[in-house]
């Protein structure tokens, strides 16, 4: 599915040397999420026989993909130029999600749940006032900056550097004083526990939900809370149930583009933490 985020002649294939080892594994162990498997992988090989740079950065960036590399280059049928640039624009396209994050700024410009999204939607869920905030999966610092505004601190962790350089050059750029950035992931939030009154994400959780879920509650603050704040999209996003199985309250509401938005927080308690 595409997000229409991109224009693929806007990006070169080369913007893949900007990828992150956990993207650059996630992408080809999953075939690009395709639907097409084998039109996937016929697409990637090309473009990489194409661009051998690339496919050098891939091995050395992630060793663990060497062999699934050399399997797509191998494999892949001779190509005249045309089917070159129409097999990388497939596989740019196909990536949106990753190659959004090579122009941070293109990111916060495009992507809808970006640009339509009111910052009251994370005020109506928590009192951020004086908080100590953690805001996992940061991207371009959406939930970040609307946090900042009022609370005491805000942590941005953001396994993507580009994306962190991105959080940086604006707190220098708007000489914000109580947003620190850095690496990490939600499987493993680099915080002890117990440090934060809000920790929250948008767009981050469900690979490993479980996992994601008890490092959230891991690093809140008992009587805190853990929120899950989507933007508005131009696509309905529907209810998470495996979240309010959890007890997450669910909050929905008609986004900005007409669509379906649910939201969700939950209190961690000393129950919780048991
Ligand atoms: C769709 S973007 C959402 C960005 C931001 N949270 C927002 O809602 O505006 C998803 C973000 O999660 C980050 N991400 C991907 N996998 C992650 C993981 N395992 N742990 C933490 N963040 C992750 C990506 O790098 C990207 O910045």
């Amino acid at each position: 599915m595409s997000f229409g985020w991109i224009k693929s002649e806007d990006y070169s294939f080369n913007s893949f040397l900007l990828l992150e080892e956990f993207q650059i594994r996630l992408a080809l162990e999953n075939r690009g999420w395709s639907k097409e498997k084998d039109e996937w992988s016929k697409n990637m090989g090309i473009a990489l026989v194409a661009n051998p740079v690339v496919a050098w950065y891939f091995k050395h960036r992630c060793p663990k993909c060497v062999h699934l590399v050399d399997k797509l280059m191998d494999k892949a049928p001779t190509a005249i130029d045309k089917e070159v640039r129409e097999a990388e624009s497939y596989i740019l396209l196909s990536l949106e999600d990753f190659t959004i994050h090579t122009t941070p700024e293109k990111m916060a410009k495009s992507c809808d749940y970006i640009r339509g999204w009111d910052k009251e939607r994370l005020f109506s869920l928590a009192d951020f006032n004086g908080k100590v905030v953690l805001d996992i999966g940061a991207g371009s610092g959406r939930l970040t900056f609307a946090a900042a505004s009022c609370a005491s601190m805000v942590y941005a962790v953001e396994p993507v550097s580009t994306l962190r350089e991105f959080i940086r050059n604006k707190i220098a750029d708007k000489v914000i004083s109580n947003v620190r950035v850095t690496d990490g992931f939600v499987e493993s939030i680099p915080y002890p526990d117990n440090t934060f009154d809000i920790v929250m994400s948008g767009h981050v959780l469900g690979d490993d939900l479980e996992k994601e879920l008890v490092e959230k509650e891991r690093v809140c603050k008992v009587g805190g809370y853990m929120l899950n704040v989507p933007g508005d999209s131009e696509f309905h996003i529907g209810s998470f149930k495996a979240l309010v199985d959890k007890g997450w309250e669910e909050i929905h509401y008609v986004g900005s583009y007409g669509k379906d938005v649910h939201i969700h927080r939950k209190m961690k308690t000393e129950r919780s933490e048991e």
